[in-house]
């Protein structure tokens, strides 16, 4: 099976082919989306019917290791029965959209600010992969940014001066500065993960920003210069043109690197509209390619 790709945005994300991605199975296949993977950084998949248990399935092909230590499980068990399945959705186990004053809806509210998945975790998410269940009949659009071409447009003598420094990232400090608040139980649980401000891709070499609102500090930089470098480089990032925003359709499959990328949701009146959403994410371990035919 050959797949082509389409690109939406005038330096990353694509759309591909028609395929059904449960009937994907020769490693040649898988290969090719990893290619596409390392060439567009986000890949858009229509008019798919995974299950969880398919969804789970080929992320673990596609890429090896999956995420199970994810925020949301320290405040409660995931309504898919697999923390390796993360409730990306605005309804509650009993299938009721949550309360305005519910924790679980204020905690996925927060996937408003610009952020990369698990990057408060040691080792940190690779690939996501997003499945629209239920959409809400108003725009509910995900924004995601090209961190490749925020490294690549930044100045030369800038890039050079990021090289080598390191960033702590947690998952209690972007929640905090919009108020939620975690027992310190739940704090024992999350505390965070420091990772290259500057992350190279071991396949290509390109080189991206990895960062987002999850990072609290630039471990050689003293607080308020590293802080303010951090929000420099975040807006830098965001500006309009190197971003793409990505309108779902029932049955889109999406999946980004979050080494290249940063994603938010956009607001929508999530008290009144059913939006239901599935996630797998996976770890940056090993090398993909090399896992799988280890397999
Ligand atoms: C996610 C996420 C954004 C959205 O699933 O990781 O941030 O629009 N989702 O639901
Ligand atoms: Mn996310």
């Amino acid at each position: 099976m050959r797949l082509e790709f389409r690109k939406l945005h005038p330096t990353f994300v694509a759309e591909a082919s028609r395929v059904d991605l449960r009937k994907v199975e020769d490693e040649g296949a898988f290969e090719g989306i990893r290619e596409a993977m390392d060439r567009f950084a986000v890949l858009v998949f229509r008019d798919q019917a995974l299950s969880g248990e398919e969804q789970l399935a080929f992320a673990i092909r596609l890429d090896g290791e999956l995420h199970r230590k994810t925020g949301i499980s320290v405040l409660q068990k995931s309504r898919f029965g697999d923390e390796a399945l993360t409730d990306v959705s605005n309804v509650g186990a009993d299938g009721k959209i949550l309360d305005a004053d519910a924790r679980q809806r204020s905690y996925t509210l927060a996937n408003r600010l610009w952020h990369t998945d698990a990057s408060f975790q040691d080792p940190r998410g690779r690939y996501s992969m997003l499945a629209a269940l239920v959409v809400p009949p108003v725009p509910a659009d995900t924004q995601f940014a090209d961190m490749r071409a925020a490294h690549d447009s930044l100045p030369e003598t800038m890039r050079a001066g990021l090289e080598g420094l390191r960033v702590h990232h947690s998952i209690a400090y972007s929640r905090q500065t919009l108020g939620f608040e975690f027992s310190a139980a739940e704090s024992d649980c999350l505390k965070g993960a420091v990772h290259p401000l500057v992350l190279v891709n071991p396949r290509t070499k390109h080189r991206s920003l990895y960062l987002a609102s999850h990072a609290s500090r630039i471990v050689e930089r003293p607080i308020p210069e590293g802080r303010l470098l951090l929000r420099d480089l975040i807006e830098h990032a965001a500006r309009p043109e190197r971003v793409y925003r990505h309108s779902w359709r029932v049955g889109d499959v999406v999946i980004w690197d979050n080494r290249a990328t940063m994603h938010r949701a956009c607001p929508f009146d999530d008290t009144i509209y059913r939006r239901e959403m599935r996630r797998v994410t996976t770890l940056d371990v090993g090398d993909p390619s090399r896992m799988a035919q280890a397999a």
